[in-house]
């Protein structure tokens, strides 16, 4: 909006009637306070304040009105386990081995040998630890040198890490995402992490070792339900983690506390990294469900800022099919914006990377700017996202793909969002009803039935490159299209689903 070529808060002012009339009910905003963006504002350096890029906390105060008019909900990114490296406390942290906000940060002596304390990583790539010349101590950092990590055994960091939250919850906003969480309490003997097991998660992430000593610690959940309590001191906030490093669901089902006094969605990121395979996500989404605590929401995310779009990771020919599944499987579901045009990841050279992960492992394929580029609202320069020059280029079709010409075609991916997101808010059966498997229908072919207050949907989603013969006549006489990937409206009780398309049924 400021020409600067960077989204800010008043662009988002402009754009809410938008996401209201999408069917969104909240948006949650990467860090919009004042930071060096060593990583794009997740490096802060004053939690209680907005970047001057984005604008100022009147105008923060205007969206925050503006949206809660729309009833759409507001959510920020909380990011405990560091600060920027510019913060005021870790300035003085670092200023002497004595000063007293020296302990807020993680400070450790060279081995004997002058070695590194331990083998930890950073998750960027490199040593997780820096040594700091002055003082002659390595602090920790989990991410960039520029991301200290905070001391959260000290009980002065965590009551001033609440006030910070306070400060935003007495302005109104509706609840804050929790960034990189799994990492808040680390061993404090720090043990060396052991080497990851080839195919593991963290292998396929790249990660040479597994964080056992680092991640997912009785330490961590427990401070979890400490900071639970200060949105329990509000009405109606949500508490969002970013608890998806895992896809072992034993770590990940703690964070919902017990009973239930944690994460109110504690994201699950199991098919953010599986492949597009029906027996692999069937089985993940089972395993998942059979383990949600009593009460508990579950909740699914298939694309973030962090990872490749997913018209490009799943493949464009099933972006609508991954939309089917999100909208329709039993949980909350988190939307990244675009995905809802089926934008694709834009190819950015080593040479003109921005993201400082991607930057440090030039040779592989982490970079996260593919799947930032700006938003494609129309056909005009920059695709109507700045009149500047836009922090990152547009994708080559947008002058194809945006969401003036996808709002005007009745068939394009937007408006089968904007079907699927009213009909989940209208037929109870998709967000409350109950959910069944329905095996053995045909080879890559997902199906599962969703009933409430007597309706009974039924999902069909076809993984193959062939049309498969559907026979439904096991669990109903007669059928009827509520929608469809391509469209098409299938009847009765034998449904010809074409190669990567899906379908949603009254039966
Ligand atoms: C989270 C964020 C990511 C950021 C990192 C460090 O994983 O989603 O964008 O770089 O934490 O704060």
């Amino acid at each position: 909006m400021s020409g600067n070529g960077i989204g800010d808060l008043r662009g988002i002012i402009q754009r809410l009637d938008y996401v209201a009339d999408t069917g969104f009910d909240a948006i949650w905003i990467s860090p919009i306070f004042p930071s060096p963006m060593a990583d794009f504002g997740y490096d802060v350096s004053d939690y209680c304040d907005i970047h001057p890029l984005f604008g100022d906390l009147e105008t923060f105060d205007e969206l925050l009105a503006t949206a809660h008019e729309r009833n759409l909900k507001i959510i920020l990114d909380f990011v405990p386990n560091h600060s920027s490296d510019q913060h005021p406390w870790f300035i003085e942290s670092r200023s002497s081995r004595n000063n007293p906000k020296r302990d807020w940060y993680i400070w450790k002596d060279a081995k004997d040998d002058g070695s590194l304390p331990n083998n930890w990583e950073s998750e960027f790539g490199g040593p997780a630890w820096t040594w700091d010349e002055k003082t002659q101590q390595y602090y920790l950092h989990t991410f960039l040198r520029q991301q200290p990590d905070l001391n959260w055994r000290n009980p002065e960091v965590v009551e001033a890490m609440h006030n910070n939250l306070r400060f935003w919850l007495d302005r109104g906003v509706d609840g804050f995402r929790v960034d990189a969480v799994i990492y808040l309490i680390k061993s404090a003997k720090f043990t060396d992490n052991p080497p990851s097991t080839p195919g593991s998660f963290w292998d396929k992430l790249g990660r040479r070792l597994s964080p056992d000593h680092t991640a997912h610690s009785q330490g961590t959940y427990e401070q979890i339900r400490l900071m639970r309590k200060v949105f329990d001191e509000y009405e109606d906030r949500v508490h969002i983690g970013e608890t998806g490093g895992t896809t072992n669901f034993a770590q990940l089902i703690p964070y919902y506390g017990n009973p239930l006094d944690g994460y109110d969605i504690p994201f699950n990121f199991s098919l953010l990294f599986a492949d597009w395979d029906a027996t692999q996500i069937s089985s993940l989404i089972r395993e998942y469900y059979a383990v949600i605590p009593e009460g508990g929401s579950p909740n699914f995310v298939m694309g973030n800022h962090d990872a490749h779009r997913i018209a490009t990771r799943y493949g464009y020919e099933n972006h609508r099919s991954v939309a089917m599944l999100l909208l329709t499987l039993w949980g909350i579901p988190t939307i990244y914006y675009g995905d809802e045009l089926g934008m694709e990841d834009v190819f950015i050279p080593v040479a003109e990377r921005i993201d400082p992960w991607g930057i440090n492992k030039p040779d592989e394929d982490f970079g996260r700017d593919p799947e930032r580029t700006p938003m494609q609202w129309d056909a005009s320069p920059n695709a109507g996202f700045t009149t500047g020059k836009p922090w990152l280029p547009l994708a080559d079709n947008y002058k194809q793909s945006n969401v003036a010409m996808q709002s005007a075609d009745p068939h394009s991916t937007l408006n089968f969002y904007k079907t699927l997101l009213r009909l989940r808010r209208e037929l109870s059966a998709l967000h409350i009803g109950s959910f069944t498997f329905v095996d053995n229908l045909a080879k890559d072919v997902l199906a599962y039935v969703r009933e409430a207050d007597g309706m009974r949907l039924f999902v069909a989603i076809n993984f193959g490159a062939e049309t498969k013969e559907i026979n439904i006549s096991q669990i109903t006489s007669d059928s009827k299209t509520l929608l469809s990937t391509d469209f098409e409206s299938y009847r009765g009780t034998t449904i010809n689903l074409p190669a990567h398309q899906s379908v949603l049924l009254e039966i």
